[in-house]
């Protein structure tokens, strides 16, 4: 099997890395990809978000699927053009993207499936926030109603700086959503769906802020882990049964089957789960952590999907190790980072024990050395006996990666790994069934 990969980011260096591990995937392209990627495969200097170069390219290296990775694409149509040049493709049609692309259509569907998620308002002038944020009450929850990478969400205590996040938006000419408030912590898990039916993969958690204890501005993703040992027991089920199933169902029944990966970000709040968001596509860097851990190869896997077969796809395979992945981001950001510093360090840290690179925000410099060239640079991922262990691992290679003005947190797992996050109240044995 030939694949395509479509993105330029950590999200798609680990895919790539576990298609080249699939026996039945003969040869992988990427485009536009990134330095990282570039050293496994050929990649392909497209625009990505362009829906006739990527069908045009995919037809020309005549590939047997196209996997795409990043949610601009995909609002952008990259799929429809892909699948109308008769090629099967991973990742949902600009129709079903509106999950991610829209939080109020996202909202609306929730509702018709009867998902459960936070009350919510639309607001689409001051007057309107403001009466929003008062049915609520505080702490707010503004999210900006379109794309906006993980960071057009504002969540305050301080009702004048809801509001002058609500007005920024509706400055650009947006809608926001406001919501109440969900306490509790927040679980990422992927559902892959090929139209109708769905499997999970092991829920992971992120650390959205920039800074450690969940301090500063929200960011893509600093880092993640996975499996949950803390996870109420039937999680995954209660997400299939509850989330995933009425909204693949949903989407079906309106004439915009959802086909890729539904991103279900959950809150397991005091009185129940929540969902927080959908994305339509795997997160970043929560994949490079689950993928470093699935043992069933992904190349047959996303096939299945992308032809409707997941009914016959064999069950899910899963090392018994715990991933952790460590993003090191640029100076200054989730600001404008600050690019073109060579990095250096990363064949020393790839050497340690379990330990290895995903790439995100590289390339390469007019001698060929790597260097920064984006907002999270990459992210050390390694994979340990137990969390503890994992986490060492990969603080050790982070220790050993140099970049000038590098950030990373120094917390990522570290309050699972002590035994500190509780679940309040939680009863995610409505279903019974076993995570
Ligand atoms: P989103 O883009 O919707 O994922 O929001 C980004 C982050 O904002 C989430 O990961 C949460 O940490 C936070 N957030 C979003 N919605 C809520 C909510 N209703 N209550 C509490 N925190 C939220
Ligand atoms: N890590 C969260 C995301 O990919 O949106």
């Amino acid at each position: 099997m030939k694949v395509l990969v479509i993105g330029p980011g950590g999200r798609e260096h680990a895919i790539v890395r576990s298609l080249l591990a699939d026996p039945n995937v003969s040869e992988v392209h990427a485009a536009p990809g990134n330095a990282g990627i570039g050293k496994l495969v050929p990649t392909h200097a497209i625009d990505a978000n362009d829906p006739g170069a990527v069908a045009a390219l995919a037809k020309r290296l005549t590939v047997d699927l196209v996997v795409v990775g990043p949610e601009a694409p995909l609002a952008a149509g990259v799929s429809d053009a892909v699948r109308a040049a008769g090629i099967p493709v991973f990742g949902p049609s600009q129709a079903a993207a509106q999950l991610e692309a829209s939080k109020a259509f996202a909202k609306e569907i929730m509702a018709e499936a009867g998902v459960p998620t936070a009350m919510a308002r639309v607001a689409s002038n001051a007057e309107e926030a403001a009466d929003a944020l008062d049915v609520f009450g505080a702490p707010y929850v503004v999210k900006d109603d379109g794309l906006a990478a993980g960071k057009g969400v504002v969540v305050t205590k301080n009702r004048d700086e809801a509001l002058a996040h609500a007005q920024h938006c509706f400055d650009a000419g947006g809608t926001v959503v406001i919501e109440e408030f969900l306490d509790g912590p927040e679980v990422s898990v992927f559902v892959l769906s090929d139209g109708r039916n769905t499997v999970a993969l092991s829920p992971a958690q992120d650390f959205k802020r920039i800074f450690d204890n969940d301090e500063g501005p929200n960011t893509g993703g600093m880092g993640a882990y996975t499996p949950l040992e803390w996870a109420p027991e039937g999680l995954v089920q209660e997400v299939i049964d509850r989330v995933a199933q009425p909204t693949v169902n949903q989407m079906a029944h309106r004439g915009t089957p959802f086909v890729g990966v539904l991103f279900v970000g959950l809150a397991l709040t005091s009185r129940g789960t929540r969902v927080i968001e959908f994305n339509v596509r795997f997160g970043d860097p929560e994949t490079q952590a689950v993928l470093a851990r699935l043992k069933t190869p992904l190349g047959g896997l996303l096939m299945a999907a992308a032809k409707g077969e997941l009914d016959k796809a064999e069950p899910l395979r899963w090392s018994k190790e715990t991933a952790v992945a460590v993003v090191i981001a640029a100076e200054n950001y989730p600001g404008t980072p600050r690019t073109g510093d060579r990095i250096r360090g990363l064949k020393k840290a790839e050497s340690l024990e379990g330990v290895h690179i995903i790439h995100a925000g590289t390339s390469f410099d007019d001698e060929g050395r790597v260097v920064s060239a984006g907002g999270r640079v990459l992210a050390v991922v390694a994979l340990g006996t137990d969390l503890v262990e994992a986490r060492e691992r990969a603080y050790d290679g982070v220790e050993l990666v140099q970049l000038d003005g590098g950030q990373f947190r120094t917390d990522i797992g570290r309050k699972a790994a002590r035994g500190e996050i509780k679940v309040l109240g939680h009863k995610a044995a409505a279903t019974k069934a076993k995570a």
